[in-house]
């Protein structure tokens, strides 16, 4: 079967790119035929963000939650939190004695932080860490670990789906044929979704809408959005509206057609958020329900985590190690 996998970084609230770039297309994915799907909470990946553990651990609840209310089925999906596959830490030290330097020097999320460094006339490293630096080799073993052939993430995720492609065919190279080489799978009208200001939605930029944000405060969230000036009456412009693009990753296409006639005919902007904001509830209300239940639940998700993680390790995780292990030379455990 085609392997698919993907994660979310417990460092916060999930929100509405999470659920159009992962949860969505992950869950629907995970109901093919001739799939095995790997969907997990990557708390490593967190700490490298968040130095609170509380934090941490909410929002390890919370995706979690999210994911069940969003249809995932644990008896169908391997369902796991990171941590608890510590074979992972192994694998992402085999994997940085053969990823090269400069590869991680260019990495997105680091350069940015060495370009604001810069900017600051700082040093450029002033205040990052090495787990920051080696961000993309502990995603690289995340993914090369269950051996996944596609990886649906959003666009800001590519680079780390190439970087875990170079670095497992050194290994391979080196080793023998031991992983495959994924591929991200990419939703071509969602690829990144705009927050609130019209850029990329994200933590980092406080401009989220929380996925599960109560009826009032989606709806409040909404009108929220950012628009240009254009009266009532005037043809808008579909290009570079967030509030378009907003529309079209939960609408059809015929419901994105008859938006893009409304916006050139002049709708007034409170009409069409209000018509984006009816669109997003009807998808999302019958999933918030569920996930009010579920959240409220913290033992019973724990459960469903942590056996679907000693499954794993079972099945998948620790006999893979010890391959590796004898590999690239090291002692055989058992
Ligand atoms: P994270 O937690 O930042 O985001 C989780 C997923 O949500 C997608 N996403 C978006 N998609 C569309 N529009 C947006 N505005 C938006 N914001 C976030 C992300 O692309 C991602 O798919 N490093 C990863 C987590 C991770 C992972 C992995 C993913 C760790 N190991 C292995 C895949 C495979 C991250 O921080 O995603």
């Amino acid at each position: 079967p085609t392997r698919v996998l993907t994660g979310i970084t417990t460092s916060g609230t999930p929100h509405l790119g999470n659920y159009v770039g992962a949860i969505r297309p992950a869950v629907a994915a995970s109901r093919g035929q001739g799939v095995e799907s790997f969907y997990f909470l990557a708390d490593y990946h967190a700490l490298i963000k968040v130095q609170d553990p509380a934090r941490v651990q909410r929002s390890t609840l919370e995706i979690a939650a999210s994911w069940l209310a969003c249809g995932l089925d644990p008896d169908t999906v391997w369902f796991y939190r990171q941590s608890d596959v510590p074979e992972v830490q192994e694998l992402t030290w085999l994997l940085t004695c053969v990823a090269g330097k400069g590869i991680l020097n260019r990495a997105h999320a680091y350069k940015a932080a060495v370009d604001k460094n810069r900017e600051a006339g700082e040093d450029d490293d002033a205040g990052i860490t090495a787990g920051l630096f080696m961000y993309p080799v502990l995603m690289a073993a995340d993914i090369l670990i269950f051996n996944a052939d596609k990886v649906p993430v959003g666009r800001d995720q590519i680079q780390h789906i190439e970087m875990a492609r170079d670095f497992g065919q050194r290994f391979n190279h080196l080793y023998g044929e031991h992983f495959a080489l994924p591929e991200a799978a990419i939703e071509e009208n969602v690829a990144t979704l705009p927050g609130l200001d019209g850029r990329k939605m994200s933590k980092s930029y406080d401009n989220t809408i929380p996925l599960f944000a109560p009826r009032e405060q989606l709806r409040k969230l909404i009108f929220s959005i950012v628009t240009d000036s254009t009266p009532p009456g005037e043809p808008k412009a579909t290009e570079g509206s967030a509030l378009f693009q907003l529309y079209q990753a939960f609408a059809s296409g015929a419901e994105t057609a008859a938006m893009r006639d409304a916006f050139q005919a002049g709708i007034g902007w409170g009409d069409a958020k209000q018509q984006l904001f009816e669109r997003i509830d009807q998808e999302i209300a019958p999933l918030r329900e569920r996930y009010e239940a579920l959240v409220a639940d913290p033992a019973g998700i724990e459960q469903v985590l942590r056996e679907g993680a000693a499954r794993l390790r079972a099945t998948y995780a620790v006999p893979l190690l010890a391959r590796l292990r004898e590999a690239v030379g090291l002692r055989d455990l058992s």
